[in-house]
C-alpha cells in the first residue's frame, strides 16, 4: 500500500488513526470537567500502566476535552531529571497571561503577582519574565506545599474569574519527587476545598498509586487510578482495521488475529504492526502472508525503537538483574525470587534494584513485588541476552 497514505502511528505520545477502548474513561474525565465548571470538583484521574499503553495520548485527549470545554490547559511532562517548579511557572505563566489577555481582572493579576513571588524563589525564577510587582507573603515560604497551594488557589481563582477552570495535567508522574508530589496533592486539596474549578490529571507508571500514598495518606481518597493496558482482541482488531477501513483497505481476518495476538493486544505494538503490515502489502484486503513476512521486520523495529533505547542506558550489572527476572517470566516477580536466580542475597541486590526503578526500568506495584515497565521485555531481554546464566 501507499506508504504515503499509511494511516498507523508508532511512536510516543503520538494520536492514534483510532483511539480505542478509552471510551469509559474519557467520558468520566468529561464529567468531571463538567462539574468542575459548576463548582462541584471531583476526585482527579491518574490513569497508570506501562510504557505503550497510550497514557500520553489519553492525557492529551483530556487535555483537548478540557479546553473545548473552556479551561485553561497547563500539560507538563515531570522530567526525569531537572526542575519540576520551574515547568510548572512557566505553563502557569502562559495559563495566565492567556486570561490576562480577555480582559483586565482583578484574580488574574493577584495570581500573576504570586507567580512571580514564587518564581523568584526557583534556581533561574528571575529569568521567567513576569511583568508585574511580587506579592510578597504568597508562595514564598519555601515549603513546597504551601507554596503550591497559595499557586494553585490563585490561578484557579484567576479562571472561576473569567468563567473558566484550569487543567493540570502531568506526564510521568513517577519523576516527582516525593515533595513535589505530596506538594501537588496538598495544594489540589485545598482547591477542592474551595470548590475551585481546577481539575488535576496525571498519568505514570504502575507504582503512582503507592508513591502518592506515601506522599500524602489520603491521596486515594482525592485520586483514582485506572489501570490502563492492552486492548481486548475487539478493540485491538478495530484499532487496525477501522484505519484501513476509512482509507478503503481491508484486513483479511487471519491478517487481523495474527497482529492482534503478535501485538499481544498493546497499543504501541500494535500501530508497530499494523504500520509495517500496511507498507509491505501489494493489494487490499492485506493477508496472514503479508503479516508472516513482516515479522522479522517489526520485532527487529520493536527491538531498535522500543527496547533498545531503554537497555543500553543500563550497566552490566543491571542488566543482569533483568534478564534474570526474564528467566522467571513476564512477572511480577518477588525480589526474594530475583535475587535467588541470581544467586545472591536480597539486600546485596537492592541498590541495583533501586537503581533500576529510578531508571525506570522496573517498578514496584505491590510491595516486593518487581514487574518490568515495558510490555513483554521479558521475551526482548532473552533476544538480545541469549546466553543466561554463563553471562554473569
Ligand atoms: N487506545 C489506543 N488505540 C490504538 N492505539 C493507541 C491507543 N493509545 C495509544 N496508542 C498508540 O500507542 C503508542 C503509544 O502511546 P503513548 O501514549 O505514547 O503510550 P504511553 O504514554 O503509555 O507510553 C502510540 O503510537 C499511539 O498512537
Ligand atoms: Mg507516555
Amino acid at each position: 500500500m501507499d506508504p504515503l497514505e499509511n494511516p498507523y502511528r508508532p511512536g510516543a505520545g503520538t494520536p492514534p488513526p483510532a483511539l480505542l477502548g478509552r471510551d469509559g474513561l474519557i467520558n468520566a474525565f468529561g464529567v468531571t470537567v463538567r462539574r468542575a465548571l459548576q463548582r462541584r470538583p471531583g476526585k482527579s484521574l491518574m490513569p497508570i500502566g506501562l510504557r505503550g499503553v497510550g497514557k500520553t495520548v489519553l492525557l492529551n485527549r483530556f487535555a483537548e476535552i478540557a479546553g473545548h470545554e473552556g479551561l485553561e490547559v497547563a500539560f507538563i511532562e515531570a522530567p526525569e531529571t531537572g526542575d519540576f517548579r520551574t515547568l510548572l511557572a512557566v505553563r502557569l505563566r502562559k495559563v495566565l497571561l492567556e486570561l490576562d489577555r480577555k480582559g483586565p481582572a482583578k484574580a488574574v493579576l493577584r495570581a500573576l503577582r504570586i507567580l512571580k513571588t514564587f518564581s523568584l524563589t526557583l534556581p533561574d525564577g528571575s529569568t521567567i519574565a513576569i511583568d508585574v510587582d511580587a506579592l510578597a507573603g504568597h508562595a514564598d515560604s519555601g515549603v513546597l506545599s504551601e507554596d503550591l497551594s497559595d499557586l494553585l488557589v490563585a490561578t484557579g481563582e484567576a479562571a472561576a474569574e473569567k468563567a473558566g477552570g484550569l487543567l493540570l495535567a502531568i506526564d510521568e508522574v513517577q519523576y516527582l519527587s516525593g515533595e513535589e508530589l505530596g506538594g501537588l496533592i496538598t495544594a489540589v486539596h485545598r482547591t477542592s476545598q474551595l470548590n475551585l474549578p481546577v481539575v488535576l490529571v496525571g498519568a505514570g507508571l504502575p507504582q503512582l498509586p503507592g508513591l502518592a500514598g506515601e506522599a500524602k495518606s489520603y491521596a486515594e481518597r482525592l485520586f483514582d487510578f485506572p489501570e490502563i493496558g492492552s486492548l481486548t482482541a475487539n478493540d485491538a482488531s478495530a484499532a487496525i482495521s477501522i484505519p484501513a477501513q476509512q482509507l478503503e483497505v481491508t484486513f483479511s481476518d487471519e491478517a487481523l488475529e495474527m497482529i492482534v495476538t503478535e501485538a499481544h493486544g498493546y497499543p504501541y505494538f500494535l500501530q508497530e504492526w499494523g504500520y509495517h503490515a500496511w507498507n509491505h502489502a501489494n493489494a487490499t484486503p492485506i493477508t496472514g502472508d503479508d503479516v508472516r513476512s513482516v515479522k522479522p521486520l517489526v520485532i527487529d523495529q520493536l527491538d531498535r525503537n522500543f527496547f533498545l533505547v531503554r537497555f543500553d542506558r543500563l550497566t552490566p550489572k543491571e542488566k543482569e538483574y533483568l534478564r534474570a527476572m526474564a528467566e522467571l517470566g513476564p512477572g511480577p516477580h518477588r525480589s526474594g525470587d530475583i535475587a535467588n536466580c541470581l544467586n545472591v542475597r536480597v539486600e546485596s541486590v537492592a541498590p541495583r534494584r533501586s537503581a533500576l526503578i529510578i531508571k525506570g526500568m522496573i517498578c514496584s506495584p505491590a510491595h516486593g513485588d518487581t514487574a518490568f515497565t515495558v510490555p513483554l521485555f521479558d521475551e526482548y531481554l532473552r533476544r538480545a541476552m541469549p546466553a543466561w546464566p554463563s553471562s554473569q
